[in-house]
């Protein structure tokens, strides 16, 4: 599905991005002395060379929050002023109801909608495609989108868990998304597109079985949990064949469908789940290293906030400017994929 390219009536635009990061990183070091793993294996098969996580009783909300009050900081933007806050998250604060309304409550925004989007790594470019949506339709004005994750208490930090545990971090990014009246369409800043997909046949391919439904008996029990049914399960070789195949894919699609190719991008921002898939994607479309922004190495995978992560770390290292043509691509857990391509 595409929303594509029609710069009349009105469009959205990113005001403002804020960052946060809990604590200190943890190097690849300190992993290799709660189970059997190895600064070199993690580098080498990853390019991951640390993580952040959380530590003691912060939620995925709590560092939602904290990226919130700094993009409104940055989009010069009052909390009062926003419609609706979308927040893309693997795991919520609690099992009901969603994450975005314990962050609804931090931001004193009681009475707008708040909506959990739960598409993993996709989830942002989801959630993006969402607010563009109900800005163009007149349903919204200014929109907070934001992307968390507590990873790390989802974790099995043993060697048991190692193929997993490794890989993910803990992080939040948002943006707020404003109403934006395009007068020179090959100049203002505004979302282009968003080209979603999904494909339920892999659902089990990374995944985490319980709580659910699909069981005889209640939704969640000790022999459940004494068999890992509640840990993160991955077929590390199928996601990696399935992202190096759907991320160009669906990049190119967006590029397209804008009449744009790889030369008049400014800046990419990828999914961070393995160096080698992006290295991969950029051999196979030939994109220049130097407009390719990875952040692998200093927050390993935070799935759903991976790309505004990206996009607050860009901006602090001076890649990423006003007036900049962004192209995105996401790939993970569902399967679910996505691009988003935007004039920053
Ligand atoms: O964001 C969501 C999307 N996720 C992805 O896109 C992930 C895609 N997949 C991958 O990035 C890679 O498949 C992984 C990084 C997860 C794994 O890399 P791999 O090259 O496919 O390694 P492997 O799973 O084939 O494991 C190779 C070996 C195994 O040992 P044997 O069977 O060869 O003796 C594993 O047991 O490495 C072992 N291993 C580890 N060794 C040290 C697995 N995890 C670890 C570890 N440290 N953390």
């Amino acid at each position: 599905m595409s929303q594509v390219f029609n710069p009349s009536g009105t469009r959205a635009e990113i005001l403002g991005c804020g960052i946060f990061l809990p604590g200190d990183p943890i190097p690849n070091s300190d992993l290799s002395k709660l189970m059997d793993t190895s600064d070199d294996w993690i580098r080498t098969r990853t390019g991951i060379e640390q993580r952040y996580w959380v530590q003691g009783k912060v939620s995925t909300s709590d560092l939602a929050f904290e990226a919130s009050k700094r993009a409104l900081e940055n989009a010069k933007v009052e909390a009062k002023e926003i419609d609706l806050i979308l927040l893309a998250c693997l795991y919520p604060d609690h099992e009901i109801p969603g994450a975005s309304l314990f962050l609804q409550r931090k931001l004193g925004l009681s009475g707008i909608p708040a909506l959990d989007i739960r598409q993993q790594c996709s989830g942002f470019l989801y959630a993006m495609s969402i607010a563009d949506s109900f800005i163009r339709m007149g349903m919204s004005k200014k929109v907070l989108v934001v992307a968390s994750e507590v990873q790390s208490k989802g974790l099995d930090r043993t060697t048991k868990g190692r193929d997993t545990a490794v890989l993910f971090g803990d992080g939040a990014g948002a943006v707020v998304i404003g109403a934006k009246s395009v007068t020179d369409a090959k100049k203002d800043s505004f979302i282009y597109s968003h080209h979603l997909h999904a494909d339920g046949n892999f659902a089990e391919s990374l995944w985490i079985p319980s709580p659910g439904t699909n069981t005889e008996g209640h939704r969640i029990t000790h022999e459940i949990l004494d068999q890992g049914g509640a840990d993160l399960k991955m077929n590390g070789k199928i996601v990696f064949q399935n992202a190096v195949t759907r991320m160009p894919e669906v990049l190119v699609e967006g590029l397209n469908a804008n009449g744009l190719t790889i030369d008049d991008v400014d800046l990419f921002v990828f999914h961070q789940a393995n160096i080698r898939i992006n290295d991969y994607v950029a051999d196979k479309l030939k994109i220049p290293s130097h407009k390719i922004h990875n952040t692998i190495h200093k927050f390993g995978n935070t799935t759903a906030a991976t790309i505004p992560l990206g996009f607050g770390d860009a901006i602090q290292a001076g890649k990423l400017k006003k007036g900049d043509l962004v192209a995105t691509a996401a790939f993970g857990a569902g399967f679910t994929w996505a691009a988003s391509v935007l004039r920053w």
